[in-house]
């Protein structure tokens, strides 16, 4: 596999979401492969390019404004860097958040990604240009224990995974209309001390860290039977690169093969923590205990139940496996727990 193109000394990537977990691990990795790289930004009022600091010295690295909620942005973005490969990683990716505010995830989500598409279109780029869309294992709603697929039924359980929907959708759509390399990844659950502190695994992390060092009284979670096919995000990134070096636009599912529930990777984090934890009681009365002391460490609160829950996710990587070289597990998720706990207890002294 070549890293560029015969008679092309560089490639150049626009990411969409550069700030992002994933956006952060791409910029690094396509620059180690010698890449141009692009980061779009949105404007804030205070700085949030934590994940991509450590990149702003690389001459190789840029950033440019942009919203995914402003057509105008993207079409000139598209326009004035004529980039060879685009991954679409911008999304108002929070599952829980998205029953608040459905709207703006859709224009985010959805519309957004209609208007990259036709923004790739009017600077002429269809033909030359390749995309990644970061689809997302939400799409299947739930597994029931059975692996999920690239042929499974899509059953979304949010106004994120409907929105996502269509974007995977006008993604296919384009691809068979106008002959445009377009690459869903139904990319399963992936995390990383990277990982936004909203999501479950982090908050875990953080908040088992913060226990340990008498920072926080305990943990209060939702569903802990919820089950995930966890694996760590910069393994994935290179997936998402596979995808775009691929003879052929597909879809592809990049899962590990194997999940654990929100209560399992608890009880692995506090260990990891210095605590080791017994469960006991059930349903919204459950609880998590230091098995030392008989200090509660976990509680269950039932505003942090979704209005609608994925109650299983299960992935099949086997397409990925043989078409794009994929490793499942290569990082195992005894390791990814390590790393995040390893990472935020120093962090949270900081
Ligand atoms: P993330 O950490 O939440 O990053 C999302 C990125 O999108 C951030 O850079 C954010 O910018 C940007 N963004 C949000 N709304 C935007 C808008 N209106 N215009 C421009 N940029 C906007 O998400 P992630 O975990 O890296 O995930 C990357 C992508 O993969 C997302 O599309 C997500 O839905 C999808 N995905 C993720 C997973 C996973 O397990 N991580 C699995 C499947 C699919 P700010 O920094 O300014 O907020
Ligand atoms: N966030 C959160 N906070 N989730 C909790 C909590 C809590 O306190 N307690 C239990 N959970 C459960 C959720 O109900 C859900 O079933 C599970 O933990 C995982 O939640 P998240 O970590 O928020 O991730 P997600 O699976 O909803 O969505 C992530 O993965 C998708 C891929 O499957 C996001 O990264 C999405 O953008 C991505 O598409």
């Amino acid at each position: 596999m070549k890293d560029t193109e015969p008679g092309k000394s560089e490639r150049r990537a626009l990411i969409t979401g550069a700030t992002g977990q994933d956006g952060s691990f791409l910029a690094e990795l396509l620059l180690e492969k010698g890449y141009e790289v692009w980061g779009m930004v949105r404007r804030s009022s205070v700085g949030r390019y934590e994940r991509i600091e450590h990149l702003m010295g690389n001459s190789r690295f840029h950033i440019r404004y942009g919203d995914m909620t402003d057509a105008v942005s993207l079409v000139r973005l598209a326009a004035d860097l004529r980039p060879d490969e685009v991954y679409n990683l911008a999304a108002q990716s929070d599952v829980g958040i998205s029953f608040e505010v459905p709207a703006y995830t859709a224009q985010t989500d959805a519309l957004g990604t209609l208007y990259l598409l036709e923004a790739v279109r009017a600077a002429g780029l269809e033909k030359s240009c390749r995309v990644y869309q970061a689809s997302t294992s939400e799409l299947f709603g739930g597994s029931a224990g059975i692996p999920l697929g690239e042929d499974t039924p899509f059953h979304p359980r949010s106004p994120y995974a409907a929105a996502k929907q269509y974007a995977f959708s006008i993604c296919r759509n384009y691809r068979e209309a106008y002959g445009m390399f377009i690459s869903n990844g139904i990319l399963f659950n992936h995390e990383s001390e990277r990982r936004g502190e909203n999501f479950v695994t982090r908050k875990i992390t953080l908040a088992a860290s913060r226990i340990a060092h008498g920072l926080q009284d305990r943990l209060h979670l939702g569903n802990l039977d919820a089950r995930r096919d966890w694996g760590f995000a910069g393994d994935y990134v290179e997936c998402m690169w596979r995808m775009l070096r691929h003879p052929r636009p597909d879809d592809f599912v990049i899962a590990t093969g194997r999940q654990h529930s929100v209560r399992e990777f608890c009880s692995l984090a506090f260990r990891y923590a210095g605590m080791e934890i017994a469960w006991r009681g059930a349903g919204p009365d459950e609880q998590g205990v230091d098995k030392k002391t008989g200090r509660v460490l976990v509680d269950v609160l039932p505003e942090l139940f979704r209005p609608a829950d994925v109650e299983s996710l299960l992935g099949n990587p086997e397409k990925a496996v043989a078409l794009l070289g994929w490793t499942p597990e290569k990082t195992s998720f005894e390791k990814l727990v390590r790393r995040m706990v390893e990472f935020d207890m120093k962090y949270v002294l900081k």
